[in-house]
């Protein structure tokens, strides 16, 4: 692993990725979201991992995009070469990615906590969507994920206003966060939910993220529709069979992720 901007470290079946550019915020260069993809792609395909925790440091999450290295693009620089293609690795990912948040989650960094399945805060995140202050628009997810996440006034408010003032507890409230926590706690209390998630059937806990994210995508009935099939889909691993067994047997089950 010869990265440079992450640190990839491993808590037994947790992978663990930190953003590590604190020189810039952690700003999300095409160097860095390149590290960030691969090391999400080979713990997803290592099968000692169940899952995986995403985090920066105390000062920064990430505070978007790289507003340096975009600064002289053109349209059709952009076209050619698709700063955002990082966005469409990160949705390959089968296994669940918890964002542990301190410090700015800005822009494409408020966006990239967005695209992990779980948010935990500490006390002092800060998250925005600053953009509109630089002349261009969220274009990762802030304009449609957010919308889903805190609704469409909270959203608006956001985006339009640019301001980076939506703290913690507020991200909370607003149902962005899942869970506030002291700064120097949410990293480990970001592991102990993925060491739970661990120890289920690596095969369903796919299925489960597969099937709430789909609820993103489609209306209602196709949704329901679509988690009947992956419910009944269940019955044929063995794991859904040891599951029900061992609750009747009055035992813990021992998943085989099969
Ligand atoms: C490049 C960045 C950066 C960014 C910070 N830095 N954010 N570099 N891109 N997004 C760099 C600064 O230039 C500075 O480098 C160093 O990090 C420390 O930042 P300071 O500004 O000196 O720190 P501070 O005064 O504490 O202010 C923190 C801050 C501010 C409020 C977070 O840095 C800020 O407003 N950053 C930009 C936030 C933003 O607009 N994000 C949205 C980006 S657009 P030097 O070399 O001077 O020390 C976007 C598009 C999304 O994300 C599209 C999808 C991905």
């Amino acid at each position: 692993n010869n990265y440079e901007m992450i640190l990839v470290s491993q808590n037994a079946n947790v992978g663990i990725i930190q953003l590590n550019r604190p020189a810039a915020l952690n700003a999300l260069c095409k160097q860095l979201t390149a590290e960030m993809v691969d090391a999400l792609n080979k713990f997803d395909s290592n099968p000692n991992i169940g899952a995986i925790v995403l985090t920066g440091n105390n000062r920064a999450f990430a505070a978007g995009a790289d507003i340096k290295q975009m600064g002289d693009r053109k349209l059709t620089d952009m076209l050619n070469d698709d700063v955002l293609d990082w966005t469409v690795g990160i949705r390959a990912i089968r296994k669940p990615i918890i964002a542990a948040v301190n410090g700015y989650a800005l822009g494409g960094g408020c966006e990239l906590a967005m695209l992990c399945d779980i948010i935990y805060a500490g006390e002092k995140a800060v998250f925005g969507q600053p953009e509109i202050n630089i002349g261009t628009i969220p274009g990762a997810g802030g304009t449609q994920r957010l919308v889903k996440a805190v609704g469409k006034s909270k959203a608006m408010e956001i985006c339009l206003s640019g301001k980076i003032n939506l703290n913690a507890e507020q991200a909370h409230i607003a149902g962005l966060v899942s869970g506030v926590y002291p700064a120097d706690k949410v990293v480990a209390k970001a592991i102990q939910t993925a060491k739970l998630i661990s120890a289920q059937s690596m095969p369903i806990v796919a299925l489960v993220k597969n099937s709430v994210n789909h609820s993103f995508e489609v209306p209602l009935e196709s949704g329901l529709e679509y988690e009947r099939r992956l419910f009944q889909l269940t019955f044929g691993t063995e794991d859904r069979r040891e599951g029900m067994k061992a609750f009747i047997e009055k035992r813990k089950p021992k998943f085989a992720n099969l």
